[in-house]
């Protein structure tokens, strides 16, 4: 697998769409695409305004943007539900008996949701959620499997205009704790347990833990997924309720209430530079125009549609790709609750086949799994009722996207590689279908409204070909709003590099096409199977088990990841290094932060590299395991021995 710039710079394979499916897009040319970029960026008031027309309103905002740097404030004075726009008026437009959501859980159990029956299972919930006393702005967290009641759950919130905070079902009961500490939340809602890879996962069991060390949830909702012969769970008298006998007691009836445009939507927390997680404040009217535009130009989704997205709503590309935009566009979405390679790697090609999905969008981590387990599973399929493909959530390899267009796509299906973050809400960088020419490796061009920039240590901007920083420089519909409860980290994490303008992170550069390459992040953060990680919350992790000292914690690149953990480990005292405490750490990780986490190798040292002032040379330990070399001179660190110790440890793997 070559990830390298170099192999980037090297590649000019273009891909262009066919004729015929040009013909049938939104946008049919670059011509139209520049007019509208153009537009976009010169008048985003006239745009912008146009575009949100297409959204359920109450009442109509009277200025389309107030920017005071790094704050937004879009479609002022206006007021709507979210889920209006996603449910409700498609009970008026002819789409009421269209299936929303086709379901398929793990063990191949299927159901399937109208848009009018969508629409009663969220009023009821809805109602539910106000029978148990939860009002606009409460905080509610979600922890579930991907069943259609995750949905629900998120919609049903969003409704009553309570603040949903969703937890990827992979996370531990103290990263729960954490969350629920940070925003607040006073409900929980989960279930008693999800399918994965033949197993069962235990969230409630999870949320129990959780909840003896935070006591401000007065009310937990447990959705029955599994039933008692799988999962029986513990309900505490006064606390936990059923979610099918709350629901059995109330109207399937609701209005639903104007809310400001401006009205909290959701928390999602998200991995920085240091051991706490931030809380993504996303808004309502700006962030569902970004899910709902980018929906439709992007995955250019048509009524006779229909759209799989592999991710889980725990991360935002489920909030944004399952949960708000698909639906706004009162799409056709396939929703699968387990693992990939259940009970194989022909599982996913098994479900495009079964329900003829034209429009598939998935990570390159898994892409690259599946090449590992052979042309066979995808070859033995009839795929031909694909039309779009589409990827997420970290550069993807030229020899992975060759694979996903070849193999998958029967060289016919244009791929939209698409950049974006928690952050941005909404899909940035990213082809349009019916006109951008594509190249492996890229994610093109930015997305309407999108002032995408490369910028040097300066300010200036770089030239083609040179690295530098990527900024946006004017604000977007979907932008965050805030990091929840703590304005000075939002203000320094994104805004302090340059006046104005909005620091992704990443490293990127253009080519003389304008076509943007991102490299990575430039901060200490990880890219683990498209996850972001911070180091910092390894690190926190490790250090948390009694017999660690000090760990430092950095990357390497891994063929199916994209990149894997690796740690170093100080033992305190007399502690003596195993394999069993190996063992050990790697599982305590995985209790403190989630499996995901786990580091795949942690190395022990009496002692870290470091600097004269003290300072761990984390730089020198990313390059120790990516080349197993050390290029610079050593002898300015505190102990250049170290070093050697190391280089020999690692030489012996
Ligand atoms: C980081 C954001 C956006 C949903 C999934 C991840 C990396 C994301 C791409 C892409 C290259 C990408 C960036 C970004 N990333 N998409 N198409 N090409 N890199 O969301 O956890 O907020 O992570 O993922 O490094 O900053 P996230």
């Amino acid at each position: 697998m070559s990830n390298s710039i170099e192999s980037h710079l090297q590649e000019d394979r273009v891909f262009k769409p066919s004729r015929e499916f040009s013909k049938n897009a939104r946008i049919k040319n670059m011509a139209q695409y520049t007019r509208m970029y153009q537009e976009s960026i010169e008048k985003p008031g006239i745009f912008w305004a146009r575009e949100a027309k297409e959204l359920a309103w109450q009442k109509k905002w009277t200025k389309v943007l107030d920017w005071k740097a790094p704050y937004a404030k879009w479609f002022l004075g206006g007021k709507l539900n979210v889920c209006e726009s996603c449910v409700d008026q498609h009970l008026k437009n002819g789409r009421a008996n269209k299936a929303a959501l086709i379901w398929e859980g793990e063990p191949g159990e299927t159901r399937t949701l109208t848009y009018r029956q969508l629409h009663r299972e969220v009023c009821q919930f809805a109602n539910v959620l106000l029978a148990k006393g939860i009002k606009p702005k409460d905080r509610v967290m979600i922890y579930m499997p991907m069943t259609p009641e995750a949905v629900i759950a998120m919609l049903a919130c969003a409704r009553i205009g309570a603040v949903h905070s969703v937890i990827f079902g992979g996370f531990s009961a103290e990263s729960i704790v954490d969350r629920l500490e940070d925003c607040q939340a006073k409900a929980m809602i989960t279930s008693d347990g999800g399918y994965r890879r033949g197993g069962v996962v235990p969230l409630k069991e999870n949320v129990d833990e959780a909840l003896k060390k935070y006591k401000g949830v007065e009310t937990v909702i447990v959705h029955q997924r599994i039933g008692n012969e799988g999962a029986p769970v513990k309900m505490k008298r006064g606390r936990d309720v059923w979610w099918h006998e709350e629901a059995a007691q109330v109207s399937a009836k609701h209005e639903a209430q104007a809310f400001d445009s401006e009205h909290p939507l959701f928390i999602l927390y998200t991995s920085g530079s240091t051991g706490k997680p931030k809380g993504i404040l996303h808004t309502s009217a700006g962030y569902l125009l970004g899910a709902y535009t980018t929906c439709k130009y992007i995955f250019d989704m048509r009524d006779d549609d229909v759209y799989w997205c592999t991710a889980d709503v725990g991360w935002i590309t489920g909030h944004s790709y399952i949960a708000y935009g698909p639906l706004a566009n009162g799409v056709t979405q396939v929703m699968y609750e387990g693992a990939p390679n259940h009970p194989d790697f022909g599982r996913f090609w098994d479900i495009v086949e079964k329900y003829s999905v034209s429009i598939f969008y998935t990570a390159p981590t898994a892409i690259r799994a599946f090449i590992k387990a052979g042309n066979e599973l995808p070859q033995a399929r009839d795929l031909s009722s694909l039309r779009l493909l589409g990827t997420v959530g970290e550069p993807i390899n030229p020899e992975a996207w060759m694979w996903y267009h070849t193999i998958i796509g029967g060289g016919r299906c244009p791929i939209v590689d698409t950049w974006w973050q928690t952050e941005t809400g909404a899909i940035m960088i990213s082809p349009l279908p019916g006109c951008t020419p594509t190249k492996p490796g890229t994610a093109t061009l930015p997305f309407f409204g999108v002032d995408a920039a490369i910028l040097d240590e300066t300010g200036e901007e770089c030239g083609p070909n040179e690295g530098g920083k990527l900024v946006i420089r004017k604000p977007w519909p979907s932008m965050l709003r805030t990091i929840y409860g703590d304005k000075k980290r939002y203000r320094d994490t994104y805004w302090k590099d340059y006046q104005g303008m909005y620091t992704a992170g990443d490293g990127a550069r253009t080519d003389r096409k304008g076509n943007f390459w991102i490299v990575g992040r430039l901060d200490d953060v990880l890219n683990v199977s498209g996850h972001r990680l911070g180091t910092a919350e390894v690190e926190s992790a490790l250090v948390s088990h009694e017999v660690v000292a000090e760990a430092a914690v950095v990357g390497r690149p891994h063929e199916i990841k994209g990149q894997g953990v690796v740690a170093f480990v100080t033992l305190k005292g007399s502690t003596a290094p195993t394999d069993a405490l190996n063992g050990e750490l790697r599982n305590h990780v995985g209790k403190v932060i989630g499996a995901i986490a786990k580091p795949d190798e942690i190395y022990f040292t009496p002692a870290m590299p470091k600097t004269r002032s003290g300072k761990i040379m984390r730089r020198l330990l990313k390059e120790l395991v990516a080349t197993g070399e050390i290029s610079g001179n050593t002898t300015t660190l505190e102990n250049p021995g170290i070093v050697e110790d190391l280089r020999a440890q690692l030489k012996k793997k």
